[in-house]
């Protein structure tokens, strides 16, 4: 007996489902090189345009000298440092809450917070398009685990219904793979009513949902008894690393004393929390980036219905279009890249079977020449894809 991974991989090819790594060769941005070729791309989560940002990089220089390069130890040994505590008091403030804690990696909050939260006994009930790591943090915890259909709040209340022990409910707030943005104020009323409490995944909101940035919970205006738990990351709008979960002053001292992936790992480089504190005074001064994103948004809305494309619903920077097969969603990327332009094909199982898209993301950093430029691409390549005889 051996694992036949070779078989595996071949059935992965063949299923048109085969992952590989672009290798990027320049900072993030709109204008990238990859595998040695320039081109055009709309594929990063960098909403606001921060990740190459000259005051976020110098931030991260002199913090390196200040604090030198490593965490070197976990939070609860001596890894927690003076940026990373004020980078917390910073992250609590703009999300109206007690307290925020820092964790490595968005993957890790959503872990920890899930595990620390629910064990046997209890419930957790999660949408069926949750982020991944939502999903894995369900299954891990040990709790009675259930998906609801996707954004649907009497889905929720009949589980709801059977719902044993303490009951979290878990939603992102923007669902990564479509755009869409959670119903939180009728997933919150069904969560309240059966004394469940409420935990959203704000990856994608913050930055680019909310008056001031302050993501889902803001944008419809809710409270902290509304959502106990709220997780964000800084990969993605505040375009640096790590993650944080807000909330009140005793779920913060629980997930340190019980959270394992919080626990059990050396702390993010000081010099990082400085470059976030950067990004996060960006984030909530410059408004125009948001406002950009927004012009940009209805433009490529416009264009693309006009060329006859399946768009989601969204109104985020997030804007998939739909194709169905994988191998098809292969193929378009495939042109567009040929074209100068970079749109990533996610496919099944990051989302569901027969539902393959081109996961356009727009950010504060492209301009309206480049949207449309993208959309031009567009429109050339399905009319050319149309004509292909594998692919009509
Ligand atoms: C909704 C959502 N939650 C969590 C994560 C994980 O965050 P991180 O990349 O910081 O691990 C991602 C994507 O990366 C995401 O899209």
């Amino acid at each position: 007996m051996s694992f036949d991974l070779a078989a595996r991989l071949a059935a992965r090819r063949a299923d048109n489902l085969y992952r590989q790594r672009p290798l990027l060769e320049s900072p993030q941005g709109p204008q990238v090189v990859v595998d040695g070729k320039p081109l055009l791309a709309f594929c990063n989560n960098d909403y606001l345009g921060l990740a190459n940002h000259p005051q976020v990089i110098e931030a991260w220089r002199a913090g390196a000298e200040r604090w030198g390069v490593g965490g070197g130890a976990s939070h609860l040994v001596i890894g927690h440092s003076g940026p990373h505590h004020a980078l917390e008091e910073a992250l609590a403030d703009l999300t109206g809450r007690p307290r925020a804690l820092l964790f490595t990696t968005g993957y890790m909050a959503n872990l920890g917070a899930v595990t620390a939260l629910v064990g046997q006994g209890d419930t957790v009930l999660e949408d069926r398009l949750n982020h991944a790591s939502l999903l894995d943090a369900g299954l891990l915890s040990g709790a009675r685990f259930n998906r609801y259909l996707h954004n649907d709040a009497q889905s929720l209340a009949k589980r709801l219904e059977k719902a044993t022990g303490n009951t979290l409910v878990v939603t992102d707030g923007v669902f990564s793979m479509d755009g869409d943005i959670a119903d939180l104020p009728a997933l919150a009323r069904e969560a309240k009513a059966k004394g469940a409490w409420l935990m959203v995944d704000d990856a994608h909101g913050f930055g680019p949902l909310g008056a001031t940035g302050a993501g889902i919970v803001e944008h419809f205006g809710l409270s902290p008894e509304d959502v106990p738990v709220l997780v964000g990351t800084l990969g993605k709008a505040f375009g640096t690393a790590g993650a944080f979960v807000a909330g009140s002053e005793e779920l913060i001292e629980s997930l340190i004393q019980f959270a394992r992936p919080y626990i059990y790992t050396t702390s993010q480089p000081p010099a990082l929390a400085c470059a976030t504190l950067k990004s996060l005074e960006l984030l909530r001064s410059e408004h125009w980036r948001r406002e950009h994103l927004q012009t940009l948004i209805r433009q490529f809305r416009h264009g693309a219905e006009q060329i006859g494309l399946q768009l989601m619903d969204s109104f985020t920077p997030i804007q998939p279009i739909l194709i169905g097969d994988a191998g098809r969603a292969v193929r378009l990327s495939q042109m567009l890249r040929e074209r100068g332009l970079m749109v990533t094909a996610i496919r099944p199982p990051t989302v569901p079977a027969g539902s393959a898209r081109l996961r356009v993301t727009l950010t504060a950093a492209h301009s309206e020449a480049q949207v449309q430029l993208l959309l031009e691409g567009l429109a050339d390549c399905f009319a050319r894809l149309s004509s292909e005889p594998n692919h009509a």
